[in-house]
């Protein structure tokens, strides 16, 4: 099977174009899921410590047998942690969840731009985060163009990526330029918008005319368009099927076809408008 190329971050740091999401996978099933993957080839996980499942994400990964070293995992600060004391205490208490002593990227999970702790607070926090050395990368998740722009201005490091929802009903073509523009790699979540583009009619004829599935033809749609992607699945099948992206292509046809499905249509919430504590 063709290896998974890696996206270069902005400080130099190689992460896997494709990974494995464990969100929504519980805590229970998450050891066995992270284990199949593993074992499927994927040596990307993305977690985060709203997900409740760091601690099997972490044990599966230290009992696969596979090195720590050649796995990239990826986990999110919690909306209640967004003061700076608080944000540093939920990073260590993510390292010692995971029993990692390090991690590859830590992510400011939403902006929260309505609650009481302003965002650049807590990205000067995870500056501090990333200055230890304990994490090799930061980032941030949910962020809008606007929200970036004060990060830029009134701190001092660049966020490595930004994780926002994308698939063929929002193609989130401004944000993801932006990024571009300013070295910020963009990871789609819920790249196959939990299942709900497959059964369309334009991507079930991409699939036909190339031969795959529908959940393979906009998973490469994503790698095509340079996007970092994540499919989660508790289905062995579905996950060798998620896996096996590089061994075709989409042409130009085929790109447009999916890319003109957008209809700027959210799954989650609205970045400008979500400002939940658990
Ligand atoms: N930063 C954020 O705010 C944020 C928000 C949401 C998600 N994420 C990240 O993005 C990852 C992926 O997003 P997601 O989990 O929301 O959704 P997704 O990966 O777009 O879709 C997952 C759903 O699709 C099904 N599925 C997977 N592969 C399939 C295939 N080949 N054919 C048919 N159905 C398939 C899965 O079912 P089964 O599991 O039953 O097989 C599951 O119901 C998450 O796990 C998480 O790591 C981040």
């Amino acid at each position: 099977m063709a290896s998974v190329p890696t996206v270069r971050l902005n400080n130099g740091v190689e992460i896997p174009q494709l990974g494995f999401g464990v969100f929504q996978i519980p805590p229970d099933d998450t050891v066995e899921a992270t284990r199949v993957a593993l074992e499927v080839g994927y040596r990307h996980i993305d977690t985060a410590e709203m997900y409740g499942n760091e601690k099997e994400v972490g044990r599966a990964v230290r009992e696969s047998g596979v090195d720590r070293s050649e796995v990239f995992v990826t986990s999110k600060l919690n909306n209640g942690f967004h003061a700076r004391d608080d944000a540093l205490k939920a990073f260590d208490q993510t390292l010692r969840d995971l029993d990692f002593d390090y991690l590859d990227l830590f992510l400011v999970h939403w902006p929260l731009p309505g609650i009481d702790v302003d965002y650049v607070e807590t990205w000067k926090a995870m500056e501090e985060i990333y200055a230890s050395g304990r994490c090799r990368a930061i980032g941030v998740s949910n962020f809008q163009p606007h929200h970036l722009r004060r990060l830029f201005a009134e701190s001092e490091v660049r966020p490595a990526v930004n994780q926002i929802e994308v698939h063929p009903y929002l193609t989130q073509d401004d944000v993801r330029a932006f990024g571009a523009d300013h070295q910020i790699a963009t990871e789609a979540w819920s790249p196959i918008a939990q299942g709900k583009v497959l059964d369309d009619p334009a991507v079930v004829r991409v699939a036909e005319r190339v031969g795959r599935t529908p959940a393979q033809v906009v998973l490469r749609w994503h790698v095509q368009r340079g996007d970092i992607v994540f499919p989660k699945s508790v289905t062995r099948s579905r996950v060798e099927e998620n896996f096996a992206l590089f061994d075709f292509s989409l042409d130009d046809d085929a790109m447009g076809d999916l890319s003109a499905l957008n209809r700027d249509e959210r799954i989650g919430p609205d970045p400008d408008e979500f400002n939940y504590i658990p």
